[in-house]
Parts: C-alpha cells; structure tokens; sequence
C-alpha cells in the first residue's frame, strides 16, 4: 500500500532539502507542494491578474491546462505545455506567493491535486498543510521549525549564491511578512498537526535532520 509522508514547516526551516533526502532514502516520489501555489502564482502574473483579486486568480487558474509528471524521482507540472522551474523562485512571485495561496478557492484547486498524485505511488510531501488537510490520516507526520534568525540567515545565504542581492533586513522581513500571513489565514493556516513529531533544527545539519526522520518512519512502519 502507498505510503504518505506529511513535512510541514515555516519557510527555511529546511523542508524541500530534507524532504528531498527521506525520499531518496526511501525510494519515495518527492512533492514541493509550495511549487504549486507558486505555479498559480506564477501563471496569474502572466496573465496580468492582480494577486490580490481572487477573481482574476481564479479566472487564470481554471483556464490553463495544467499536466502533473515525474521526472527524477520528482513530480513536476506544465501549465498550457510551459513547465515553470526557476521563474517560480522569482521575487514577484516569492511577494505574491503568500496572498495567492491565502484565497480558499485556490487550496482547494491545489489540495485535491496533490490528493490526486497518490496515483504516483508512496510520495514524501512537504508544506504547509500536508498533515493538517491534505493526508490527515498519515500516521507520518512531520512538523519542522527553526528559530526566525536562523531561517533568515539561510534564506539570505541562499539568496547570495544564487547573486540575488537583497539585503539581509530586507530578506528577514519578507520572511517574516510571509510567516505572518501563512499563520493566520483564515483556511488551513500553518500550523503543527496532531500527532506530528516536531525536530527544532535550529542547530541541526541536514544530515541529522534526514537521519531523524528516516528512522522515526523506519520505527513506525
Ligand atoms: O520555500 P518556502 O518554504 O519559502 O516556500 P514554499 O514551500 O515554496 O511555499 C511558498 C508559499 O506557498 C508559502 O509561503 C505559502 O504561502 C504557500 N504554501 C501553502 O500555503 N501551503 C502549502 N502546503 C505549501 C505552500
Ligand atoms: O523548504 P524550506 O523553505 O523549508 O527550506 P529549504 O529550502 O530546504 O532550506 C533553506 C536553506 O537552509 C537551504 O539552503 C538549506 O541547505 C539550508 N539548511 C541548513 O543549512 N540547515 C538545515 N538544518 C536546514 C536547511
């Protein structure tokens, strides 16, 4: 029987890294969740739709062809033929991001998507929501967190090696800005699910992390 592995978290606290890990261990389909609101967030850009008019999201949203695949042991999606990777990385995409996924429409749109991808096999799934709504039922559950400075530091490191230069003050807000909307949103807002297991990895390397993980399902299973 397939297996559904549930990693939630606030951002950088290390999920895509650490899910990418256990699914290779395992020998499971990676899903970045997160990369599908992105997608629609993506899309909704350019089609000129204002991120804050729900309406034009979801006008953009419903009339793309949208087509969900593996590749590399990952699932990876097509919107009308066009596969989106690094363009969902973007600022205007990164500041929207939030608002987009916050309009319940849209979760429902992506929730019964990713629901769908079962069809795939035994899937690792990281973000938000994956133990609270979209396989409450897993008994794999994973919450990871990270102090807030610790998580800027990352993001913005992340951000430099990758030659975009925004400030450190200014990567700490966006971060914070995001948390804030992602935790208080009135659908399925972040937070720990019942039953999972939180790991702090604030002063853990991503090979503990993974460690941790792996063998809490090893154990269970
Ligand atoms: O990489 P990072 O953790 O910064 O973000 P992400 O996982 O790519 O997710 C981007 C945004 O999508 C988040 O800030 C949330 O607003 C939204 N998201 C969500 O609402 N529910 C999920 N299951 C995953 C992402
Ligand atoms: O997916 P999420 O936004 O939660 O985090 P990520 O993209 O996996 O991790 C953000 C950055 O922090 C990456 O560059 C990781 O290599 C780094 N990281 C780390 O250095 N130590 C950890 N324990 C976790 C993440």
């Amino acid at each position: 029987m397939a297996q559904n592995i549930a990693i939630d978290g606030p951002s950088a606290s290390g999920k895509s890294t650490v899910s990418k890990g256990v699914a290779q261990a395992l020998g499971f389909v990676y899903v970045d969740s997160g990369a599908f609101y992105r997608g629609v967030t993506w899309h909704a850009l350019r089609q000129n739709a204002d991120p804050n008019n729900a309406e034009a999201v979801l006008e953009s949203m419903h009339d793309a062809d949208w087509d969900f695949f593996i590749k590399d042991g990952a699932v990876f999606f097509s919107v009308n033929g066009v596969v989106p990777v690094q363009e969902l990385r973007e600022k205007e995409v990164r500041e929207a991001v939030a608002l987009v996924a916050a309009i319940p429409e849209v979760r429902k749109f992506v929730v019964e998507t990713l629901q769908s991808l079962e069809n795939f096999g035994s899937l690792v799934m990281e973000g938000r929501d994956i133990g609270t709504v979209v396989f409450p039922d897993t008994p794999f559950k994973f919450y990871l967190d990270a102090d807030p400075e610790e998580r800027a530091k990352r993001r913005y490191r992340e951000l430099v090696a990758a030659g975009e230069n925004e400030k450190a003050e200014e990567v700490m807000k966006s971060l914070q800005q995001r948390d804030q909307i992602d935790s208080t949103r009135k659908t399925a807002p972040l937070s720990v699910a019942p039953g999972a297991q939180v790991v702090d990895t604030t002063n853990m390397t991503l090979d503990e992390v993974i460690e941790t993980i792996v063998k809490a399902i090893k154990e269970f299973a």
